[in-house]
Order: C-alpha cells, then structure tokens, then sequence
C-alpha cells in the first residue's frame, strides 16, 4: 500500500504494508540508518524519532498511523533549536561512548527541551527515564541536558 510520509522537512512515497513499522521504513526503505533498533518493543528508546515534536519509538508505530504527522529524525535533529543545543552539550560532555543508544538518547532530549527549556531533574528523569544506555553514560547525558538547558537560556 502506498503512503506519503513528511520525514525531515521532505515528502517521500512509500509503498509498504500498513503495519510496517516507523522504524523499518525508515532504515530499509528510505535508508535512513541514524535511528537504530534495540528491542522492537518500546522498552529502551533505541528507535525513539519526534512525530510532530513528541518523541515517539519508532519501532512500535505502525506506518498507517502516521498520516500527515511531520516526523523528525536524528539526521536532521541538528536542524531544530533545541537540537543544536543538546548535540553541541553532547560533544562538550563527551557523552557518548559506544553510541548505539545516542540517536535515541538526544531525540528524547531534544524533545524534552524543545517543550521545556528549563526543566527541573524530576523532567529529565521522566524524559529519559526510557532510553536505556548499556554503557551507564546517564550522568554525562543529565549534565549536557542541564548544560544546554543553560546554553539557551544565555542565548535568549
Ligand atoms: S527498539 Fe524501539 S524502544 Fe527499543
Ligand atoms: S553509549 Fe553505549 S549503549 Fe549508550
């Protein structure tokens, strides 16, 4: 069946079973490798992209409920205010380590920032509380969201 998908500011046909989900048409149709599979059942935040702004596991979103939903991926998170931040953050704090969880890791936090600038410890943990980092990177991952919390607030 064919869908027309709005990812990243672009408009791209897909022709694929409704009940594909989010996350394969992504990687194996449209090539878009940055956001990763980890379980395939929304328990660790590998998948997570932003439909229109709230971040979302791409893994357990059929394609046929997205309609005309603007989806966000990681390739172009750095397009987003918020984004610009946090991966600026991430480099500052040298969070990542083997990286596998981190397009997940900086689409929740974008998403968290984009909505609340300035948000308190009890946010963070309830925004990323989802995304499960096998390298234990959480500290540096809550200093550069608090850091570029700070950044923006600098700016404006
Ligand atoms: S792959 Fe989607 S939450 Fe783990
Ligand atoms: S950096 Fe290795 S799993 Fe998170």
């Amino acid at each position: 069946m064919a869908f027309t998908l709005l990812v990243n500011g672009k408009t791209h046909s897909v022709d694929v079973d409704g009940d594909t989900p989010l996350l394969w048409v992504l990687r194996d149709v449209l090539g878009m490798t940055g956001t990763k599979f980890g379980c395939g059942m929304a328990l660790c935040g590998a998948c997570t992209v932003h439909i229109d702004g709230v971040a979302t596991r791409s893994c357990v979103t059929p394609v046929d409920g997205v309609g005309k939903s603007q989806i966000t991926t990681i390739e172009a998170i750095g397009a987003t205010p918020a984004g610009v931040g946090i991966q600026k953050a991430w480099l500052d704090h040298e969070v990542v380590q083997c990286g596998y969880c981190q397009s997940g890791q900086i689409m929740s936090a974008s998403a968290l920032l984009a909505s609340k600038p300035r948000p308190t410890d009890a946010d963070i943990d309830d925004a990323m509380s989802g995304n499960i980092c096998r390298c234990g990177t959480y500290l540096r991952i809550r200093e550069a969201i608090k850091l570029a919390a700070q950044s923006s607030g600098q700016g404006g």
